[in-house]
């Protein structure tokens, strides 16, 4: 028979034991408490430690006791842990909840580039008005893109464009104006054109950039004066940069050209009072243009004595610059969304 008192010492720690693992709050916890009662140095294997010092008719019935009492609390073990670990599931799932109600984070998507949404606005004002776009190759034959311009080999307007050669014959255009030389020999008056896109020169700094682009005009018919010119771009400004914008004409010089303008708007961004945009002026320079020069007529077999026609050249970067007072021309180039996505 075990002694009584041996009894009362095992239920009171299996008690211990019980009261212990219910009260744990905590997988963590619950775990310190295992090792305090149920492991190798807790205190059920130190009670089995103390069966040596009793009697031998004692031992079998007091290791016997201590396996149930341990068996029994170690079920409650058991359920304990498998409570606190689907409670513990159960706060987790709570707290990372998903509202399904709640609005998505919406798509990002992409828009026109500013210098393509320009391109597209100045096609829409001049279609409106009759005119129909045409192309032309990048890589551009001289004769195009000088020659037939009245731009003869050694002539000083070839420096003023810096031009990339491919080769001998051909270069990557400096400017739009080939397309005039192109739709002229393929079509027959009255021709109203326009020739929107990229060019190339090597040049690069805060205002210049080897590749932009330009809006190119031409109007050929049996009449046209330096009139149709000015309504023509005065119009066109109007319309792009708002009402309230005037249009100057400055004499200047282009080979293909005679008389030939520099056109120049007041400042959209100052209404002409000066700012930093037209640097105090009031006044800033979008393009060139003027009445087609006779010898260029020639060259694409048109008579002169017939016709008459009058273009005009526009730098699409600078007009964006002016609309949005853009302040360095690399920006259009860079990609970085943070200046993109403001258009
Ligand atoms: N092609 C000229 C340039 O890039 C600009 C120009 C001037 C175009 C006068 C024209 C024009 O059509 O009439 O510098």
């Amino acid at each position: 028979m075990v002694p009584n008192e041996l009894i009362q010492k095992v239920e009171a720690l299996a008690k211990e034991a019980q009261s212990s693992f219910l009260a744990a709050g905590s997988v963590d916890e619950l775990y310190q408490f295992k090792v305090k009662f149920l492991g190798k140095q807790g205190s059920f294997s130190g009670l089995m430690r103390e069966m040596g010092k009793m009697d031998k008719e004692v031992r079998p019935a007091f290791g016997q006791l201590v396996n149930q009492k341990k068996s029994e609390i170690e079920k409650i073990y058991e359920n304990q842990e498998s409570d606190l670990k689907k409670a513990a599931m159960a706060d987790r799932i709570m707290a990372e909840k998903m509202d399904l109600t709640l609005p998505g984070p919406g798509l990002a998507t992409g828009h026109k580039h500013p210098l393509h949404q320009v391109m597209d606005d100045v096609i829409d004002i001049l279609a409106r008005i009759g005119f129909s776009v045409r192309t032309g190759p990048l890589i551009e034959k001289d004769w195009y893109n000088f020659e037939a311009l009245n731009i003869p080999e050694d002539h000083p307007a070839r420096d003023m464009q810096d031009t990339f050669y491919i080769d001998d014959t051909h270069v990557l255009r400096t400017h739009t104006s080939p397309v005039q030389i192109r739709t002229m020999e393929n079509e027959k008056p009255p021709i109203r054109i326009i020739a929107p896109g990229s060019v190339f020169r090597s040049d690069s700094d805060i205002s210049h950039s080897p590749n932009f682009h330009q809006l190119e005009l031409l109007l050929i018919d049996e009449v046209v004066s330096m009139a149709d010119l000015k309504g023509l771009i005065s119009y066109f400004v109007k319309q792009f940069f708002g009402p309230q914008i005037k249009t100057r004409f400055r004499p200047s010089f282009f080979p293909f050209t005679e008389p030939s303008a520099e056109v120049d708007c007041s400042c959209p961004i100052c209404k002409g009072k000066g700012c930093r945009v037209c640097k105090q002026t009031g006044w800033v320079e979008i393009g060139g243009s003027g009445l087609v020069n006779p010898k260029v007529l020639q060259f694409v077999g048109l008579d002169p004595k017939k016709y008459q026609g009058c273009a005009f050249g526009f730098g699409i970067e600078r007009m964006a610059i002016i609309k949005y007072g853009i302040n360095d021309i690399r920006l259009f180039n860079e990609n970085n969304s943070r200046f993109l996505t403001q258009f």
